[in-house]
């Protein structure tokens, strides 16, 4: 059952990795979408915060302690972390403020790093750990 759990929740996670990269992307080449994606990739963001702490709360129900990782793992995970706040916030940002197309096209750049600096850090969590 613990090992069911971590693969559905890693498919979710998986899957909402593309889908921030890929929403970023798509905000670059489509203007016209723009707020329309901002929504989303804020529910994307959120959601890909929720199904990372799910790993770490279904380790701790079954196990009674957190998983155990140390160095290069802690800073990756930590990265990913940072991407996520970072991400969830400038997306909560963009879809208050009115921003220039230079300044939107900026925000979405960024956006993207975030998810590639996040999916990056995940290889090195995933083999560090
Ligand atoms: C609060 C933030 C996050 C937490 C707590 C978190 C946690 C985790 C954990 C525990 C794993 C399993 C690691 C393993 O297999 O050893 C994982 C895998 C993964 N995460 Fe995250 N994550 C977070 C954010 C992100 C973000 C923002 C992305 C990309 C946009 C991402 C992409 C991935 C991918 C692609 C994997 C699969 C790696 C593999 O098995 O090769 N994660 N994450």
């Amino acid at each position: 059952m613990q090992n069911l759990l971590y693969a559905l929740i890693q498919s979710l996670h998986n899957i909402n990795a593309a889908v921030i990269a890929g929403i970023a992307a798509a905000a670059l080449w489509q203007p016209d979408l723009r707020s329309k994606l901002a929504t989303w990739v804020a529910v994307a963001w959120a959601l890909q915060g929720l199904t990372g702490l799910s790993f770490g709360i279904t380790t701790y129900a079954y196990e009674r302690h957190l998983p155990d990782i140390h160095g290069i793992a802690v800073l990756a995970l930590g990265i990913k972390v940072l991407c996520v706040v970072a991400g969830l916030t400038l997306a909560l940002f963009y879809r208050k403020a009115n921003l220039s197309e230079k300044q939107q096209v900026l925000v979405w750049r960024i956006l993207l790093a975030l998810g590639l600096v996040a999916l990056a850090s995940a290889a090195f969590l995933r083999w560090y750990s």
